[in-house]
């Protein structure tokens, strides 16, 4: 399987931050946003893996990243993505990367406490459709919720005003590789994107779609609030961290 980081977007919910830089070389703690995704891949055991940027500030994932030494990988890909036209829009510019193969989709901006390696391993076992991954959450309208039926999932809905269960679906998604014909078929929402959610409800419908709860913390960075609360939750309890520290001290460049 590989791997997919997107860090695309304006960020515009967090400017003036993102003003002059991009929402994931901010800090979450002490690293940068865009190591907590990449060290959830490569623990998952995913090493081969593409990163989807944008905006003015591009070139500093590079001088940042390198080809990924710090993480203990060979080589990084990078992709540049035009605009803001949605989480599926830029996920549509790794098509050529993932080529046949299952690719499992991290968002720039997600960070976990703990390791998806059992997910990642009973959806390649899974031989194909999609997987999401849930979490409990005190305010599921900001995210995409899905509706549950036992252990089928109904449909999911983004942000809605009345959420149909607890849960979020976070930012950590796996497809197949006919995931680029259904972005495809996409329409733009009412805030002028190609959705996840709108991919996730295809999978739905097909009858391909699994899904996990996820084990320990989880938060985005996306607004302010939720930006300290993940850098609060990395300081208190750690966040691939042991491994974040390695990748700091071998020095992020080469
Ligand atoms: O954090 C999980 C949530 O992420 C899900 O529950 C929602 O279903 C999903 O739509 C998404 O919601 P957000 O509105 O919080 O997504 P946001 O626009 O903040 O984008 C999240 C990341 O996706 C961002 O850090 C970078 C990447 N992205 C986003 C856009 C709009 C891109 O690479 N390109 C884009 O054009």
């Amino acid at each position: 399987m590989k791997g997919v980081v997107l860090a695309g977007g304006s960020g515009s919910r967090l400017r003036p931050l993102t003003s002059v830089t991009n929402k994931h070389l901010l800090p979450v703690f002490d690293q940068p946003m865009i190591y907590y995704p990449i060290q959830t891949l490569v623990n998952a055991g995913i090493t081969d893996i593409m990163i989807v940027t944008g905006g003015n500030s591009a070139g500093d994932f590079l001088k940042l990243l390198g080809n990924g030494k710090a993480f203990g990988l060979k080589h990084l890909n990078y992709t540049y993505q035009e605009g803001e036209g949605g989480i599926a829009a830029a996920l549509s510019l790794v098509e050529h990367f993932a080529g046949s193969d299952p690719i499992c989709v991290v968002l720039g901006d997600n960070i976990i406490q703990g390791n998806i390696r059992a997910a990642a391993d009973a959806y390649r076992e899974q031989g194909g459709g999609a997987k999401i991954l849930l979490k409990s959450v005190p305010d599921p309208q900001r995210f995409g919720v899905p509706e549950l039926d036992g252990k089928r999932v109904v449909q999911i809905e983004e942000k809605p005003p009345s959420p149909k269960s607890e849960y979020a679906v976070i930012g950590i998604y796996m497809y197949d590789a006919r995931v680029f014909e259904i972005i495809r078929t996409l329409k733009p929402s009412g805030r002028g994107e190609l959705e996840i959610t709108d991919v996730n409800n295809a999978y739905i419908e097909r009858g391909e779609m699994t899904w996990d709860k996820l084990e320990g913390w989880w938060s985005d960075a996306g607004t302010f609030e939720s930006l300290l609360h993940a850098s609060n939750l990395v300081a208190e309890t750690g966040a691939n961290h042991q491994e974040l520290k390695h990748a700091a001290e071998a020095g992020a460049n080469g």
